[in-house]
């Protein structure tokens, strides 16, 4: 008889999710997803700062995306393979609309690392087995294709070997990726804003020079967007924001609205052509079912037709301003805070101190986390739908958090 769910999750699951819960003061299970708070088993209410580790964008049990699955699954039209599905082609009409210019062509797959895995297999395709250079601290999934490309040793290192003709350069130095691209590189794979790394907020003219040189040497230049996607940063795609338009972009996450699983590789035509050609480019058994691409029609049109953009960006300026002035308050051992949209990182001078903050914060009901590839930083990254009262109250939270440890 096993004596509880944390008991039965570590001994039949995950051990070391359980051990990492119990450090971060989270003993219970979660039995409720609401906008941006979640409620456990004894009752509490917490602000969700993590957006469901970044797929709830739009507030968990978005009601408009909820009626909309229903609706489909009770159409009857769930799955009708080998028929294509129409609302598949709604959401490539869709995904076209919003986009970067020139980025036509879509495929659906059932997370963001199958979605990286086409998209390395779509260089591979067209530039045959050449050199793939992404960051150092990048992550961008657990598949072996996505290990292979990520920049975050820890996570690789167990696995080995993972695939060859993969190469990393720092994150932000556009001379050492210049140094680094030669005849031999297929494409230059990056996240727009380094996520995992704490949140790494490049400068505009760096990943227009990436664009630039990617365009000069003939490199494919691929954008993880799997977390900056969906309005993250206060854009549909951060891209729009930088103003820098990628040959490929994978999203993912947020697009199924927290609710079905997705992942999505975007790209121009010229590349896609060689995609149409080939059956074992990839293929997946619920890739583009009618559920998700339901999910990611109705999350698109809610942002749409809701002007979530715009309220985004100016939640993010209350949300910022308040983290600011807290930063400024304590320095001593806030060494920076980062961001954008409603991603934001806060660098702790002690990885302890930051592990003692998290805690605290989830005594005060909000729960924030621990980046996983740098402990350093403290992951703020709210629904981007957060009310501003709820701002305040996070805002609040981490004053007194903060004057206490
Ligand atoms: C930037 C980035 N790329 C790719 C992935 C992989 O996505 P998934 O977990 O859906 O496989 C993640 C997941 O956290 C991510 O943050």
């Amino acid at each position: 008889m096993v004596k509880n769910y944390y008991d039965a999750y570590g001994e039949l699951i995950n051990p070391w999710y359980i051990t990492h819960l119990r450090k971060m003061g989270i003993l219970n299970v979660g039995v409720k997803a609401e906008g941006a708070t979640f409620t456990d088993s004894a009752g509490n209410v917490f602000i969700d700062c993590t957006a469901g580790y970044g797929i709830g964008n739009l507030g968990h049990n978005n009601t408009q995306v909820v009626n909309a699955l229903v609706e489909q699954l009770q159409s009857g039209q769930v799955n009708t393979r080998p028929f294509i599905n129409k609302i598949q082609i709604e959401l490539a009409e869709l995904l076209k609309e919003i986009s970067p210019p020139g980025l036509e062509c879509s495929y659906i797959l059932n997370s963001g690392s199958e979605a990286i895995e086409t998209a390395l297999k779509l260089v591979r395709l067209y530039k045959g087995g050449k050199k793939i250079i992404s960051m150092e601290h990048s992550f961008h999934g657990h598949t072996l294709g996505a290990l292979s490309v990520s920049g975050v040793p820890a996570f690789k290192k167990s696995f080995m070997p993972l695939l060859p003709a993969f190469e990393q350069v720092p994150f932000g130095n556009i001379n050492a990726l210049q140094d680094s691209i030669d005849e031999s590189t297929a494409a230059v794979m990056i996240e727009p804003v380094q996520h995992d790394a704490g949140v790494k907020v490049p400068a505009k003219e760096y990943l227009q020079q990436v664009r630039e040189l990617c365009s000069a040497k003939d490199v494919i230049l691929v954008f993880d967007e799997v977390i900056t996607g969906i309005g993250k940063t206060g854009f549909m795609f951060a891209s729009q924001y930088f103003d820098v338009v990628p040959d490929i972009l994978v999203a993912g996450k947020s697009l199924g609205a927290g609710l079905i699983p997705i992942g999505a590789v975007l790209a121009r035509k010229n590349l896609w052509q060689r995609f149409g050609l080939s059956f074992p480019m990839t293929a997946s058994s619920y890739g583009g079912n009618a559920l998700a691409c339901r999910a990611a029609v109705e999350s698109i049109k809610f942002i749409c037709e809701n002007n979530v953009l715009e309220s985004a960006r100016q939640k993010s300026e209350l949300l910022f301003s308040g983290l600011k002035s807290l930063a400024v308050k304590y320095s001593g051992f806030i060494r920076s805070l980062n961001g954008i949209g409603m991603l934001f990182g806060m660098e702790i001078t002690e990885k302890n101190t930051a592990a003692a903050i998290v805690r605290k914060m989830i005594e005060n009901n909000v729960i924030v986390y621990q980046s996983f590839g740098n402990p350093f930083v403290i992951m703020i990254e709210p629904p981007i739908v957060i009310s501003n009262d709820q701002i305040e109250r996070v805002i609040e939270a981490f004053n007194k958090v903060l004057g206490e440890v």
